[in-house]
Order: C-alpha cells, then sequence, then structure tokens
C-alpha cells in the first residue's frame, strides 16, 4: 500500500510517499482501508518534533481516519468486516490502510459521506469535552471563541450555539468571521484589525462566561480580562507557537478558572464519557446542529500540502486527505 513517511523530524515538505507493506491487525485490533484521513495540528507538530509524543522513526503520521473495516484481529467481537467507520488510530492515517484498537472505532451513518466523517471526531470531540464537560458551558451564556474558523474554533462556534450559548467568534480576517458568522456565531471580533481586550470589552460590557482558546500568545490575556465573574478560560492549544503567562491575579479577582483540555488523554481516561460525547454528536449530525465544513480536499500524494495548509494558518473548518484515486486537490 501507500503510505506518507516521516524518516526523521523535521519540515513537512521532507515527508515522502512510499510503498510499505500492508498493516495486519494485531490482538484488539482492526484494519481499516482509508477513505479520508483528517489533518490536525498535532500532525504537523509531530512531523516536526514539536510534539509532546515523540515516536520512533520511521512512522506514519495521521490520528483520524474514516473508512470500511478489511480485518479485525480473531478476538475483535465488537467490529465487522464491512462497516464504514471512523477511528482514532494515533499514527498511521496518512496511508491507504491504517489500523485501530477496535474500542477506538465507531460506526457511521450512511447519511456520512466519508471526507465528513474523517474530519469529525478530533476537532468536535475536543470541542464538546471542552465546552460540556471542563467549562459546563449553559443555555444563555456567553462564549468566546478565538480562532474560530480554524478546525477546533469553528466546531467550537457550531456547537456552543447547539448548546444553547451566544458565540463571540474571533479570528484574523473578516472572511474567516463570515465562515463563523454561517456556522452560527451571534457576533464577530476581528482582531486582526482591532484590539481583542476593547471589542470584547464594547460588545459584552459584564464580560464573557467562557473563553476557549487554541491560539495562544498575546490574545489569551486580553479574553481573560474579558472574562465576567465565575468566567472560565478553557487552554486548548498554542496554535500561534507561543505559551502565554498568566497574571493570576486576574483569575482571583473574578473567581474565575483556567481549565487545560487534553482530549485524546482524556478519551482514553474516561471511555464512557467519550461513548457519550460521540453518540451526541451523532445526534446533532443526524438533526443537522452541526454542519462540518471542509475546507480542503488533498489526495494522498499531496499530504504535505495539507499539513502544510494547516500550520500556516490557511485552514478554513478541516482538511482532510483522501486515498480516491481520481481526486484533485481543492482549496
Ligand atoms: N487540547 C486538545 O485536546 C487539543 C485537541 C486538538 C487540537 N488542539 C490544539 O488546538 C490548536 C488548533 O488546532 P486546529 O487543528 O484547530 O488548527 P487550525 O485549524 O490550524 O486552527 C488554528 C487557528 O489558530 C490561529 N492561529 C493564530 N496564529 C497562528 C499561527 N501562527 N499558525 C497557525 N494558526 C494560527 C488561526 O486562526 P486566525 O488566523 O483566525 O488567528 C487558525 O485558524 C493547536 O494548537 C492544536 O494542537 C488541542
Amino acid at each position: 500500500m501507500k503510505a506518507v513517511v516521516c524518516k526523521e523530524f523535521g519540515p513537512v515538505d521532507r515527508l515522502v510517499l512510499e510503498d510499505v507493506p500492508d498493516p495486519v491487525a494485531a490482538a484488539g485490533e482492526v484494519v481499516i482501508d482509508v477513505r479520508a484521513a483528517g489533518v490536525n495540528f498535532p500532525d504537523g507538530l509531530t512531523v516536526r518534533g514539536e510534539y509532546q509524543m515523540k515516536p520512533p522513526r520511521p512512522f506514519t503520521p495521521g490520528n483520524e481516519v474514516s473508512g470500511v473495516i478489511s480485518a479485525v484481529a480473531p478476538d475483535v467481537t465488537t467490529r465487522r468486516v464491512g462497516e464504514r467507520v471512523v477511528a482514532l488510530c494515533g499514527l498511521g492515517g496518512f496511508a491507504e490502510k491504517a489500523t485501530a484498537m477496535a474500542d477506538r472505532v465507531v460506526p457511521i451513518p450512511d447519511s456520512m459521506d466519508f471526507n465528513t466523517a474523517g474530519g469529525l471526531m478530533l476537532v468536535y470531540g475536543t470541542s464538546l469535552h471542552a465546552l460540556r464537560n471542563k467549562a459546563r458551558l449553559k443555555a444563555g451564556q456567553t462564549l468566546l471563541v478565538l480562532g474560530a474558523a480554524g478546525g477546533v474554533g469553528l466546531a467550537a462556534v457550531e456547537m456552543g450555539r447547539a448548546m444553547g450559548a451566544r458565540v463571540i467568534a474571533a479570528a484574523s480576517t473578516d472572511e474567516k468571521l463570515a465562515l463563523a458568522l454561517h456556522h452560527g456565531a451571534e457576533m464577530t471580533i476581528n482582531y486582526g484589525a482591532t484590539d481583542l481586550k476593547a471589542e470584547l470589552k464594547r460588545l459584552v460590557p459584564a464580560g464573557v462566561d467562557v473563553v476557549y482558546d487554541p491560539v495562544g500568545g498575546a490574545l489569551t490575556e486580553a479574553a481573560v480580562r474579558g472574562l465576567g465573574w465565575g468566567g472560565r478560560l478553557l487552554v486548548v492549544g498554542f496554535a500561534n507557537g507561543e505559551i502565554p503567562k498568566l497574571p493570576l491575579n486576574l483569575l482571583l479577582l473574578k473567581e474565575a478558572e483556567a481549565i487545560g483540555v487534553f482530549w485524546g488523554a482524556w478519551t482514553q481516561r474516561d471511555p464512557a464519557g467519550h461513548s457519550a460525547n460521540v453518540a451526541q454528536l451523532m445526534q446533532w449530525f443526524a438533526g443537522g446542529e452541526i454542519r462540518p465544513h471542509i475546507g480542503g480536499v488533498f489526495p494522498l500524494s499531496q499530504a504535505k500540502d495539507a499539513i502544510s495548509a494547516v500550520m500556516d494558518r490557511q485552514a478554513r473548518g478541516k482538511i482532510v486527505i483522501t486515498t480516491e484515486e481520481e481526486s484533485k486537490a481543492s482549496f
């Protein structure tokens, strides 16, 4: 089969597409014929050797796939060959076949196409866990989402809306904000052109209930200054490359909380909670409350362009890699 291979940590453009042996299902695993794989920011960090997980080289990146199960290990009784599924595979997703533990594989409805499915689980799973389990977001509360047109950001906008919150989308361009408005934001702040702290004060003088922050850098403190009494800061990621430092008096003065979010680790520590969230996502998808935006589809041979688009701030919603031979890049 063909697979994207990282031989040594380094720039994304050193990735190569190679013929490698087909994977075999070890105990507890299934093999999936991959139709699409979601591209996530951590994929690029992993290739560059900048992620917390540093796999032995060579390896194939890609943590989430959609496709059809083509083999199951003898001890797997919960999944069967032929099922349409999404799966979290850790690594190995940017390939024609991938293995995943059977308990990390979820069947998808016939109404969900493979590109949508390939980009669904990680961003929506992260944002739902953050908003529901960590921030305890309630209907009627205000939610500020930074990086609101990116992968996890746009998912947070949609789910904040589905949970009945008033969503303020913040992003670096008007074009990105237009997408967030289309997906349920009520108000917008262009932090590329205006001052986030001042705009937040103008829009919500009493302060917001929850800040969803996958960006980091100077925006974090500006957003925390816009929290209201009992507000919650969700620390999701540092896409701008700078881990911010925060004066803790800002939390004390408002009895506010800063809450770390590590969705991947949580799914393994709380499989029942994760299953409940997946069921909620599928229900929202069926009801049209969430409408994943696929901002670009790249063939496997252009995986490095797909990853670069995410790392270079170009992505809108989800970028996916497809294994369908006839597909052409659309971005
Ligand atoms: N905690 C968890 O469990 C978890 C799970 C998944 C992802 N994450 C993290 O969440 C972050 C976002 O991931 P994603 O997949 O949603 O990425 P993404 O689609 O690229 O979105 C990131 C957003 O960050 C903003 N940004 C600001 N400065 C940037 C820069 N220098 N380079 C790139 N983006 C920049 C961009 O929005 P503007 O241009 O509008 O500023 C961009 O849309 C990453 O740090 C990732 O590691 C965390």
